[in-house]
């Protein structure tokens, strides 16, 4: 889906999580989203914002698994992914913050493999992942899936790579301040979600789109492993779109 621009793409893409929710509610179910940071998701977020306090969208029948988190990171810092999502989302609409997950970046080492294990029983005791929103790092990661993962991988610790961490330094105030950890859901973990939503924006990010949709699979570029799963939709500006 190429659109002309971020702005009418993330609209689109808030009307289709909308729908979901609300033909959830209408059956008594809860919908379940797999929700991602970064800027790609920020216009979609800001519309489901503006739909909850315009048109009456309830939150109070969805459960979140977000991606991933920076490790270590203070949950209350403003770089970590909790204090992202409540920013741009969470604080604005009538979610139960129970319902939120986010992986935790102050786990203490030893017990991060049975923290991500009990994680990934959480996203399958609510029955998956009925929506998963993702967007795409340089590097073809996806979530923090670094190159080289593989479709089976699941949640775990991950290292990031040296120009994911240097994407992120503006952010930190410096490359020396960017974690060089990260706890990620897995490509196997996205994989395993009925309908995914790729949102990518800008000519920055045409060479690895085209990558994505056009290469290999491979773990060499974790992206294309999309092309494996029956439910994927891409959300492209015109930009992103260029090298198609
Ligand atoms: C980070 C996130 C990814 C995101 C990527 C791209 O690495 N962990 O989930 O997709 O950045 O970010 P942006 O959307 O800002 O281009």
């Amino acid at each position: 889906n190429v659109y002309a621009d971020a702005e009418s793409a993330s609209k689109k893409v808030a009307q289709d999580i909308a729908d979901l929710i609300r033909s959830k509610a209408e059956k008594g179910e809860n919908a379940v989203l797999g929700l991602a940071t970064g800027s790609s998701p920020l216009k979609v977020y800001a519309e489901l914002v503006r739909m909850h306090k315009e048109e009456g969208l309830s939150f109070k029948n969805v459960i979140t698994f977000n991606l991933d988190e920076y490790y270590p990171m203070d949950p209350s810092s403003e770089h970590s992914y909790v204090y992202f999502m409540k920013k741009n989302l969470f604080d604005h609409v009538d979610i139960n913050m129970e319902n939120v997950n986010i992986p935790s970046g102050t786990i203490r080492r030893k017990e991060i493999e049975e923290y991500c294990a009990t994680y990934e029983a959480k996203i399958k005791l609510h029955g998956g992942v009925d929506l998963q929103l993702l967007g795409i790092g340089r590097t073809g990661h996806i979530g923090f899936n670094e190159p080289p993962s593989n479709e089976k991988t699941l949640t775990r610790m991950v290292t990031l790579d040296p120009i994911t961490r240097k994407d992120a330094a503006p952010g930190f105030g410096g490359l020396e301040n960017v974690p060089t950890e990260a706890v990620t859901m897995g490509v196997g973990s996205i994989l395993n979600a009925k309908k995914v939503i790729m949102m990518a924006w800008g000519e920055s990010k045409a060479a690895i789109v085209n990558e994505m949709m056009n290469g290999e699979v491979s773990g060499q570029v974790p992206a294309t492993y999309l092309q494996l799963h029956n439910n994927v939709a891409v959300f492209l500006d015109e930009g992103a779109a260029k090298e198609l």
